[in-house]
């Protein structure tokens, strides 16, 4: 048995958890990641399947992380261990603990970006008015070695600092105002963006799918990482957080809420770059720094750009600190049962070494490109590769099976709210029988062993 913690944190309200799950699951992935990957998979096609995984498989296992994490009450390797003691499932949780330290350590960089683009607009913004200004601009940024490290510093940081405080005092309430309004903004931008001349080249290339792409193995992989990735899926995220739940929060609602907003959220960050790509003459697969270059032009473009580029990269790199520490606290939950740590030094400890993991990732942009790691992928890729197209996919099929098979159904049904109702068989069996296998399906056909 592994021992209950005596006072466990908990959400200060309803709406606090579902806000916490929100700031883990709305970040960097759905503006930055989700951009330059659906512009490197040639745009609908992978959108649709995207959109399919989202349904058929990241909900269903969101509501199984949930319902793990709320009847545990533990983090991710313990919740396991309780619910399961001596049986192999626990590998999920071990799995999820070495995602958090490689996803935070490579998603610090590309964070510690968005807080130099603020620093950057505070002081008056980037002269992008020479053609290939903005990508130059990104270019000598990022690869210089020192300067990136600095601003990941400052990034890492803060997520510590807000973790090293406790998860509640700490995210809760920045979030029930800085989301929205990054909601809000990122709104206004699609709106201004779509009236850019290249809004209907970039709305056939968001929404009229070349069929043929969907041929192509790699975007199946692609696409379902980035929805695991995106709802912040299949580490453990949301079974740390759903463990500091109390009886009262309905899951199915919670679980439909968060995976609509941060898919919305995604669509419209959509059509807020592409008309901008098309129009300036950006190249969709420009890679991850497709929305460093592209927004500045945006931002150039208009009136008040400054002022708009300024809050822009602030609410950014505040979405990105709330999914930063979603990712932290996975570990820090983790150690601080483990070996009984406080929560002060865990945060302290392991915020150091996931920093120092991701200078690595960094100068694997710049001075050390030439060093490739899986795949012929620089270091930052080949993070990216092992966490979010292997490790995610492969823990959410673990927990998928975990409630699925491993759980009596009627527990199964009691613990996630559903109760023995025809949407609760419908994601027993999603759980049981079509995400694991669905999963599986889309890791044979991108290695190639299984073609159709
Ligand atoms: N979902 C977050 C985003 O979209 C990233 C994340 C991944 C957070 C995994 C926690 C766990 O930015
Ligand atoms: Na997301």
């Amino acid at each position: 048995m592994v021992s209950q913690q005596p006072a466990r944190e908990q959400w200060g309200s309803r709406l606090g958890f579902m806000l916490a799950a929100l700031g883990s699951a709305v970040g960097l992935g759905n503006i930055w990641r989700f951009s330059y990957v659906a512009g490197e998979s040639g745009g609908a096609a992978f959108l649709l399947i995207y959109m399919l995984c989202i349904i058929a498989i990241g909900l269903p296992i969101l509501m199984a992380e949930f319902t793990i994490g709320r009847r545990a009450q533990l983090d991710v390797v313990g919740s396991f261990q309780s619910l399961a003691p001596g049986k192999p499932w626990v590998i999920a949780g071990f799995m999820g603990v070495a995602s958090a330290f490689i996803i935070l350590a490579f998603y610090g960089v590309a964070a510690g970006w968005s807080l130099f683009y603020f620093f950057q607009y505070v002081f008056g913004g980037l002269n992008v008015a020479a053609e290939g200004a903005s990508a130059d601009f990104f270019v000598n940024f990022h690869t210089s070695p020192i300067h990136p490290l600095f601003w990941q510093f400052a990034f890492m940081a803060t997520v510590t600092g807000i973790v090293f405080v406790g998860v509640k005092k700490g995210i809760e309430a920045s979030n029930k105002f800085l989301m929205p309004l990054l909601a809000i903004l990122v709104l206004i931008l699609a709106g201004y963006s779509m009236t850019l001349s290249g809004a209907g080249e970039a709305f056939s290339f968001l929404f009229s799918p070349d069929w043929s792409a969907l041929t192509d193995p790699a975007i199946y992989l692609a696409a379902m990482s980035q929805a695991f990735f995106s709802l912040s899926l299949g580490m453990g995220a949301l079974i740390t957080y759903g463990s500091y739940l109390s009886k009262k929060e309905k899951l199915p609602g919670a679980a439909v809420g968060v995976a609509s907003m941060d898919s919305l959220f995604a669509i419209v960050a959509g059509l807020m770059i592409f008309p901008a790509v098309f129009t300036f003459g950006i190249a969709p697969d420009s890679g991850p720094g497709l929305v460093f270059i592209t927004l500045p032009e945006i931002f150039s473009s208009m009136s008040l750009g400054t002022i708009y580029g300024l809050t822009f990269f602030f609410l950014l790199s505040a979405a990105a600190i709330s999914s930063g520490v979603s990712l932290l606290e996975v570990a820090v939950a983790y150690f601080m049962r483990q070996f009984e740590w406080s929560r002060q030094k865990a945060a302290l400890i392991i915020g150091s070494i996931i920093f120092l993991l991701g200078i690595p990732a960094s100068l694997g942009l710049g001075v050390w490109s030439d060093i490739t790691v899986i795949g012929g992928r620089d270091i930052f890729d080949s993070m990216d590769f092992l966490a979010s197209y292997i490790f995610l996919p492969l823990g959410g099929m673990i927990i998928a099976l975990f409630v699925g098979w491993g759980w009596k159904k009627a527990d199964a049904f009691e613990a996630s709210d559903f109760g023995d109702t025809v949407l609760g068989n419908i994601w027993i069996w999603l759980l049981r029988v079509f995400a694991p296998l669905g999963i599986l399906l889309v890791f044979l056909y991108s290695t190639g062993i299984w073609t159709f």
